[in-house]
C-alpha cells in the first residue's frame, strides 16, 4: 500500500469517470477527421445533428432576463416556496398522487438520488436497483458504506422481470427490515426501457403485500431523470396517480431532474418529492431532506429554480417551452427509430427500447467492442453486460448506419 493522506473511508481508484474519458477521445477524433467521418454516441446530452448541444431557447432566454439579483442570492434551504409548488406541476403533469406531498429542491435528479440512500438505509444495507443501471447509484452507496444488488431487468421475453425483482425485494427486506429500490422509469439509462402501467401494478402489490409486516419499511424512489421525453404526451406519466392511498410504511420519492428537460445539465437544478398516505412521513421526509440540503451543497441554483417558475407562471411562455420540449422530443424518436430499424436490418441484438436517449446492445466482451470501434470512430460507452449507445446526441442518418458497423464489430469478436 502506497502512502494515504486521506481517511481509509475514501480511498477511491485513482482514475477519471470513463464516460466523460471516452468523451474527450471522440472529441479529439472529430478535431482529427472532422465530424461528418466521426460517430459520438458518448455522452447522455441531447445534441443536433451538426454536433452541438441543444439549449433550449425559451429556457436560455429566461434565464437572461433574470435580475442578477435573483441569480445572486441564496435560496431557501429547501428551495424557493413557487418552485417547490411548480415542480410538483411539472413532475406530475395532472397525474398527481392522491397523498401528503412534499419537495425539496436539489442539485440534479443526482442530488435527491444520494438523499434517498442516505436518509432512508442504515449502514451496511443493500439498495436494490436492476443489472442495467445508472452508475452513480453505486458510487453514492459506496460512498455512504451501503452496497448495490441487482435484479435481472428482462426476463426471456423482453419484459420486466418481476420474478428477479420478487425474489431479490424479498431476500433484502427479510434481512435488512427496511429497502431502498430506485427504479429508473420511463425511460431507463442505459436501455431505455419504460415501465408499463401494468407493471407498476405487479410491482406495487409485491410493496404492497410485503408491507403487510408492519415492521418492514419500503421506499420506492422513482428516478425520472428522462421523462420528458418519454412516450406521447403525458401518457407516461399516469402510473404516478398509483402511488395514491398506499400503505403507511411505503414511501414513494421521485428524484426529479431539471437537467435533460430544460437542457439545464450544468445549472444542476431538480427536487426530491416525497409522496406518503401519512401527513407525518411526509414532513418527516421534508425536513430530513432540508438538513441533509444544509450539511452537503446548503442550498440550490436559486436561477434555475427562477427560470421554471417563470416559465410555470406565465402561460404563453410554458405553451412555447412545452413546443420546444416536443419537437425535440419528435427528433430523438425518429433517431431511435431509425437505429431500432438498422439493428433489424443489420440482424443486430438489441434491448427493448421504449424511450429516452439511449438504446443497449448486449454482449459479453464490451470493453473490447468499444476499443475496436473506436478504431471505427464510432464512440460507444462499454457497460459491464453491453454497449451503449446514445441516440441523444447521434444524427438520424448516423443513428441508421451505426448498428451494422456495431454487428461487424461483434461479429470478429466472435
Ligand atoms: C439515470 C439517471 N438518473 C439521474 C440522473 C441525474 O442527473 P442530474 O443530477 O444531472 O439531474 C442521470 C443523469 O445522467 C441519469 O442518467
Amino acid at each position: 500500500m502506497s502512502f494515504k493522506m486521506v481517511a481509509d473511508h475514501a480511498v477511491w481508484p485513482l482514475e477519471n469517470d470513463a464516460i466523460f474519458g471516452l468523451a474527450a477521445k471522440a472529441k479529439e477524433a472529430i478535431e482529427k477527421y472532422g465530424k461528418d467521418n466521426v460517430i459520438d454516441s458518448t455522452l447522455g446530452a441531447l445534441v443536433d445533428d451538426d454536433g452541438n448541444l441543444i439549449c433550449l431557447e425559451t429556457v436560455y432566454s429566461e434565464l437572461k432576463s433574470l435580475p442578477n439579483a435573483d441569480i445572486a442570492a441564496y435560496a431557501q434551504v429547501a428551495g424557493q416556496p413557487d418552485f417547490l409548488e411548480a415542480v410538483q406541476d411539472a413532475c406530475f403533469k395532472g397525474y398527481k398522487p392522491d397523498a401528503y406531498i412534499k419537495a425539496v429542491a436539489t442539485p440534479g435528479g443526482t442530488g435527491s438520488v444520494r438523499h434517498a440512500i442516505w436518509n432512508y438505509t442504515n449502514p451496511g444495507d443493500s439498495i436494490l436497483v436492476c443489472d442495467w443501471f445508472w452508475g452513480p447509484y453505486v458510487t453514492i452507496s459506496e460512498e455512504f458504506g451501503r452496497t448495490v444488488t441487482n435484479y435481472e431487468l428482462f426476463n426471456d421475453k423482453g419484459e420486466f422481470n418481476i420474478i428477479s425483482f420478487k425474489e431479490k425485494f424479498e431476500e433484502l427486506l427479510k434481512k435488512q427490515k427496511r429497502l431502498v429500490t430506485i427504479i429508473n422509469t420511463p425511460a431507463n439509462n442505459p436501455t431505455g426501457y419504460s415501465l408499463s402501467d401494468e407493471e407498476w401494478d405487479e410491482v406495487l402489490n409485491i410493496a404492497k403485500e410485503n408491507a403487510k409486516d408492519p415492521e418492514n419499511k419500503i421506499i420506492i424512489v422513482v428516478d425520472s431523470a428522462y421523462i420528458d421525453y418519454a412516450g406521447i404526451g403525458n401518457e407516461r406519466r399516469k402510473f404516478f396517480t398509483k402511488f395514491s392511498h398506499l400503505p403507511e410504511n411505503i414511501f414513494v420519492m421521485v428524484a426529479y431532474s431539471m437537467s435533460k428537460g430544460y437542457t439545464m445539465y450544468g445549472m444542476r437544478s431538480g427536487a426530491a418529492i416525497g409522496i406518503s398516505s401519512s401527513e407525518d412521513v411526509a414532513n418527516e421526509f421534508y425536513y430530513s431532506a432540508m438538513h441533509a440540503n444544509r450539511a452537503n451543497w446548503s442550498n440550490g441554483t436559486r436561477a434555475a429554480m427562477s427560470v421554471m417558475t417563470n416559465i410555470a407562471k406565465d402561460p404563453a411562455k410554458t405553451k412555447a417551452y412545452e413546443d420546444e420540449v416536443n419537437s425535440t422530443k419528435t427528433m430523438l424518436r425518429k433517431r431511435a427509430d431509425a437505429f431500432v430499424e438498422g439493428a433489424k436490418e443489420a440482424g443486430l441484438e438489441i434491448l427493448p427500447y421504449r424511450d429516452g436517449f439511449f438504446v443497449s446492445i448486449p454482449c459479453s466482451n464490451a470493453k473490447k467492442a468499444s476499443e475496436e470501434l473506436i478504431k471505427e470512430n464510432l464512440f460507444v460507452v462499454a457497460l459491464k453486460k453491453g454497449l451503449r449507445f446514445a441516440v441523444c446526441a447521434v444524427s438520424e442518418e448516423k443513428c441508421r448506419v451505426s448498428p451494422a458497423k456495431i454487428k461487424r464489430v461483434l461479429d470478429n469478436l466472435k
